[in-house]
């Protein structure tokens, strides 16, 4: 395959290494308007192509995919150049600024039969996989609530709210744990640094199975939380990101309601039993990304992270932020 990163600033890099390290690009060439980025790049991989021209890269008939690490307001017309020259795309989180967006591509890609693919990374990794296996196999009981803090003193983007920077990670793994995304979300937010860009937002969704979730996203927090905890009716699991090896716990801890039957008889027994810190495979989830994507422009399967799988992140997004600049109001997703 003959593969194009475009944009190597902070993330895009990362996504160069693991394509490099699949060693299933015959050519690799990256691009972004910074010529002193290509430099660090070739540096480091003599063997890549470099230009800082997005047409040339498309124009080209050898390429056969693009895969987009720029910032949010051009990964639409980026992707919609590169479907339209034909390319495979693969287009970082959040896949568009809007719904409208989003569904375009996803059309544009139908149409063209090219894959599309979004970079929810997290839906890749052990943790969130195993966390999946976990709640399928039924070890949480039905899932009562989730709330995650995505926080720490993060960089401060120019062009979007810690909304559209953060919670994408959240919502993608909420949504794949659940197979489901929510009817209703408010948000509260602040923009205490820059004027009109929200820095702290607290977000609530509420879904249709009964499912309540809290997502905190910040760039303004001490130190830096990953912290998710699920709630079911049987354990109870905590996830923490920034822990090394034991990134998942699982807490046989509830509260059992028993029918009295006899009055007066106390109703409620608390139940704290093992915590169980389950095996996690160890590879980097942007690798096994790389590879998804690179199968399916092989193959033309469908990846596991569509484009609708992308536009239900977008939704949720632009709920969200609608929501955090009306007072609150709750907003209605269709
Ligand atoms: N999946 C993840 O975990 C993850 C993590 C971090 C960032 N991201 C995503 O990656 C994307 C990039 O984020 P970042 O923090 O690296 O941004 P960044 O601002 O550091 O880098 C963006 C780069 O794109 C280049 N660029 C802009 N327009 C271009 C064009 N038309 N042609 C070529 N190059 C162009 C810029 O020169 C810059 O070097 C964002 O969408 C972000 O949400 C994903």
């Amino acid at each position: 395959m003959n593969i194009a990163v475009i944009g190597l600033g902070y993330w895009g890099p990362n996504l160069l290494r693991n394509l490099y390290e699949t060693r299933r690009c015959h050519r690799l060439v990256a691009c972004d308007l910074n010529a002193s980025k290509l430099e660090r790049a070739q540096l480091r991989y003599p063997s890549i192509e470099v230009t800082t021209d997005f047409n040339t890269v498309i124009a080209d008939g050898d390429i056969d995919a693009v895969v987009i690490a720029t910032p949010v307001s051009t990964h639409a017309p980026l992707a919609q150049a590169a479907l339209e020259a034909g390319k495979h795309v693969f287009v970082e989180k959040p896949m568009a600024s809007n719904k409208e967006e989003a569904m375009q591509l996803i059309e544009l890609a139908e149409r063209r039969q090219r894959v599309l693919m979004v970079g929810h990374t997290f839906e890749f990794s052990p943790p969130v996989l195993k966390i999946k296996e976990v709640i399928e196999r039924g070890d949480l009981g039905d899932i009562f609530y989730i709330s995650s803090s995505r926080v720490n003193l993060g960089l401060h983007q120019k062009d979007i709210s810690v909304i559209w920077d953060l919670a994408p990670h959240d919502f993608s793994s909420i949504f794949f744990w659940l197979d489901e995304m929510p009817k209703y979300i408010s948000a509260m937010g602040r923009d205490y640094v820059q004027r009109g860009i929200p820095d702290v937002a607290f977000i609530n969704l509420e879904f249709a199975s009964g499912v309540i979730a809290h997502v905190q996203v910040s760039w303004l927090a001490p130190s830096k939380l990953r912290r998710t905890t699920l709630i079911g009716s049987a354990k109870m699991l905590v996830y923490d990101d920034t822990e090394n090896i034991e990134k998942v716990k699982i807490f046989d801890k509830g509260v059992d309601y028993k029918d009295p039957e006899t009055f007066g008889e106390y109703q409620l027994s608390y139940r704290a039993g093992d915590v169980v810190s389950p095996r996690l495979d160890t590879y980097e989830p942007l690798f096994k990304e790389m590879e998804h994507f690179l199968d399916c422009c092989e193959t033309g399967q469908r990846p596991k992270t569509d484009g609708y799988n992308g536009l239900r992140v977008v939704k949720a997004l632009e709920a969200a932020e609608k929501s955090l600049r009306n007072g609150s109001q709750v907003v209605e997703i269709e």
